[in-house]
């Protein structure tokens, strides 16, 4: 298989209770351009960037700082439209995609509302669509399901202040979820947590996806991160932002940390070390 094809679902994620068609894409992009302009000069963030990700996928996204990974999620989540060339996400344009509430966001700083408890914090999303009338699809998993799938059980009741950074980004993730989105896109989601609460985040955030077998775009700047969580790593190369590599990851289905300790692990981040050498 081509590394630049989609690996099919089954490959790690489990029949997870979603089971798109076989060979739905999640995301494709094609020759998918974006330049800001600014009074002073203009500024191209991608470049011709084409990609498939099939449904129930987890790609990772690595890169040097300003190489458009942020940039990408945005054109996905349509926070932001591609100066040129085309994106569909489910097979529609980004806007019905976000209309229909295909996407979830879950950024590096968790901006939970400080005066909502946790439970509070992740109903809000579904307190938003109510307000705005749509016919929502009955989600499968209620909040107070999905703090205990995060690993929050018992803290549905404390507000943010009395809870780490690593509860509080378990908490952004159940919000992003509780809309019950097929794809969920994750800006350096950990890149403000420790160490140790980033490896244990990690492994849950497997577990979590396997168990929804949502597709997932995660973007990092860890190596390590990157190989440990994807399928794929997307690398993108800064100046401008484009395509570099795109590594296939064929570690075992139902990872543990105790992964990176292997061969196979330490030869995958030499290489993905190598690439970000020359991105
Ligand atoms: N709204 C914006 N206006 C102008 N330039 C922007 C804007 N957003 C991003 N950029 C520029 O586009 C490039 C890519 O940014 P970004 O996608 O945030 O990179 P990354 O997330 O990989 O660090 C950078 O040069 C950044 O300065
Ligand atoms: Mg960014």
């Amino acid at each position: 298989m081509l590394a630049s094809e989609p690996i099919a679902p089954s490959a790690q994620g489990t029949s997870a209770a979603r089971s798109p068609a076989p060979g739905a894409l999640a995301v494709r992009c094609r020759d998918v351009s974006v330049r800001f302009f600014t009074e002073r000069r203009s500024v191209t963030a991608l470049k011709n960037l084409s990609l498939d990700v099939a449904e129930g996928e987890f790609l990772s996204l690595l890169g040097p700082s300003g190489c458009g990974k942020s940039t990408f999620l945005r054109v996905v989540a349509d926070l932001i439209a591609p100066t040129s060339g085309s994106v569909q996400v489910l097979g529609a344009s980004p806007d019905v995609a976000r209309l229909r509430r295909d996407i979830g966001f879950v950024f590096q700083d968790a901006a939970l509302l400080p005066w909502r408890t946790a439970l509070q914090n992740v109903e809000l999303p579904l307190e938003v669509a109510r307000g705005r009338a749509q016919s929502s699809k009955p989600p499968r998993a209620t909040p107070a399901e999905l703090l205990e799938l995060v690993g929050l059980k018992g803290s549905e009741n404390a507000y943010p202040h009395e809870l780490s950074g690593g509860m509080r980004q378990r908490v952004s993730i159940a919000r992003a979820l509780v809309t019950d989105p097929r794809i969920l896109l994750m800006d350096e989601p950990f890149g403000a947590l420790d160490e140790i609460t980033r490896d244990r985040l990690n492994e849950e955030l497997l577990r979590v996806w396997r168990e929804l077998g949502m597709t997932v775009l995660f973007v990092t700047h860890s190596i390590y991160e990157a190989a440990f969580l994807a399928q794929r790593v997307l690398m993108l190369a800064a100046n401008p932002g484009r395509v570099q590599e795109i590594i296939p990851v064929t570690l075992p289905a139902g990872r543990t940390l105790a992964v990176r300790e292997t061969p196979e692990f330490v030869q995958l981040t030499a290489r993905l070390r190598r690439v970000l050498e020359v991105c």
